[in-house]
């Protein structure tokens, strides 16, 4: 093996990472009435503290419509002082900051994207649960424009870069999938046709970025399930997205409306996603998960660095920097995903663990782990209450306590 580039800066488009690592964009639903709060502060802070080249805050919708929680962000003027002070404090612990940025679609709910849902297409999406309408050609053309004006607000509040999410069963990626996507106009049909809502927010995307914030893409390798996008499909994306002159292409796989465990590997702890449910509010998902929770969010199986080999295709064809995610663990595993050509790494679960697991695989040898067991309660936590892992948790009940040792124990 050669020598580690883990600790070497990166360059990224117009900005320099201190070293190779990227806090992944993992909901943390700490933006009470959609703004910033003192939780989502404390903890991105104490990632950069803890050593990460970049870290990114989550799933922020470019407009009001686009939002799926109660505890999302979504990109306003108002909230630009509060963001500024944030990506102040990571800068001062000498790491960059980055946001995701996307449109839910189909994932967003009457009561949150405060009225009906829109999608590539009409129709019902069981998962939110909720009906939604086909956005019209003129709509797509003010949302591709709410892309750009959302980048800029994240330049005045001090964001070095943008992540944008095309992947997941989010819009764009709704747009991409023929699962989805039904159109009979120019954005459906053919793959080319799918594509041009991705490749017109990009194009915007870049324009407002201008050559002093960095663009990153997060986007499938594959959507996990029959009907939607497989892995060829996928590549001819990811080759147009790198044609939109991106500076860096996050790969992933997975579809929250039909295969979410792809995106994340294990199992979805059913009890605890139940437990902090609100009965009033989410009856309906309540009752559903009772009966049919395991057949409608199935088990992927889990192992460190899962989607290394898929993700291998697109670096043999992808030209431009690649951002490894998807089970990072360790030490070792992330010098050989470096030694495999990809450029960065990302990771989530590792740092909700332990926001320092950077600066402690500095310290250590090369055999450092971390101890994030992929029990996934983070998930079905985060769902309804602020990102945690189990361990910061006071008073589990019992009965997740042993949801959290059996997941443990499969692994
Ligand atoms: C609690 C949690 C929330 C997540 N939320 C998001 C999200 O908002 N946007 C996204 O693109 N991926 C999200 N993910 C997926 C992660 O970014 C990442 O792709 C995935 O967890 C695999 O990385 P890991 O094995 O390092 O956790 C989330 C993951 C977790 C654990
Ligand atoms: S709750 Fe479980 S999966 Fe999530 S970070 Fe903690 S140990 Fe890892």
């Amino acid at each position: 093996m050669s020598e580690s580039k883990l600790f070497t800066p990166f360059k990224l488009g117009p900005i320099t990472l201190r070293n190779r690592t990227i806090r992944s964009a993992a909901f943390e639903n700490m933006c009470y009435g959609n703004k910033p709060s003192q939780d989502l502060f404390n903890y991105h802070t104490s990632v950069s503290k803890g050593g990460i080249g970049m870290t990114t805050i989550a799933y922020c919708a470019v407009n009001r419509n686009g939002v799926s929680f109660d505890g999302q962000l979504w990109m306003r003027e108002e909230i630009i002082p509060e963001l500024k002070k944030l990506t102040d404090a990571i800068h001062a612990e000498g790491a960059k900051a980055s946001i995701q940025l996307g449109h839910c679609g189909n994932m967003t709910h009457y009561y949150t994207c405060g009225g009906m849902p829109v999608g590539a297409s009409s129709g019902f999406n069981l998962y939110s649960p909720t009906i939604m309408r086909g956005l019209k050609v003129s709509e797509i053309n003010d949302l591709v424009k709410d892309f750009g004006k959302a980048v800029d607000m994240c330049r005045t509040a001090g964001f070095d870069c943008v992540e944008i999410h095309a992947g997941h069963g989010y819009l764009i990626s709704q747009f991409l999938s023929p699962y989805t996507n039904h159109r009979k106009d120019e954005y459906g049909g053919s793959l080319d046709n799918r594509m041009r809502f991705m490749r017109q927010v990009l194009k915007e995307v870049m324009q407002h970025a201008k050559n002093d914030m960095a663009v990153i893409v997060k986007t499938n390798m594959y959507d996990g399930f029959k009907g939607g996008l497989e892995l060829p499909d996928c590549l001819t994306v990811a080759k147009e997205i790198e044609k939109c002159g991106v500076h860096g292409i996050v790969l992933s796989a997975g579809f929250v409306s039909k295969a979410p465990m792809q995106v994340m590997c294990g199992a979805m702890p059913l009890k605890t996603l139940g437990h902090y449910m609100s009965p009033w509010k989410f009856w309906w998902l309540k009752a559903g998960l009772k009966v049919v929770g395991r057949k409608m969010i199935p088990t992927v199986p889990f192992k460190e660095a899962y989607f290394l080999e898929p993700a291998l295709k697109f670096r043999a064809e992808i030209k431009c920097p690649l951002i490894y995610v998807g089970g990072i663990v360790s030490r070792a595993k992330i010098d050989e995903v470096l030694d495999k050509g990809f450029e960065l790494v990302q990771m989530a679960r590792a740092l909700v663990h332990d926001p320092e697991f950077v600066n402690k695989m500095k310290e250590s040898d090369s055999s450092y782990r971390n101890g994030c067991k992929h029990s996934n309660y983070c998930i079905g936590r985060m769902y309804t209450l602020e990102m945690k892992c189990h361990h910061c948790v006071e008073n589990l009940p019992k009965s997740l306590e042993k949801e959290i040792e059996e997941a443990e124990a499969k692994l």
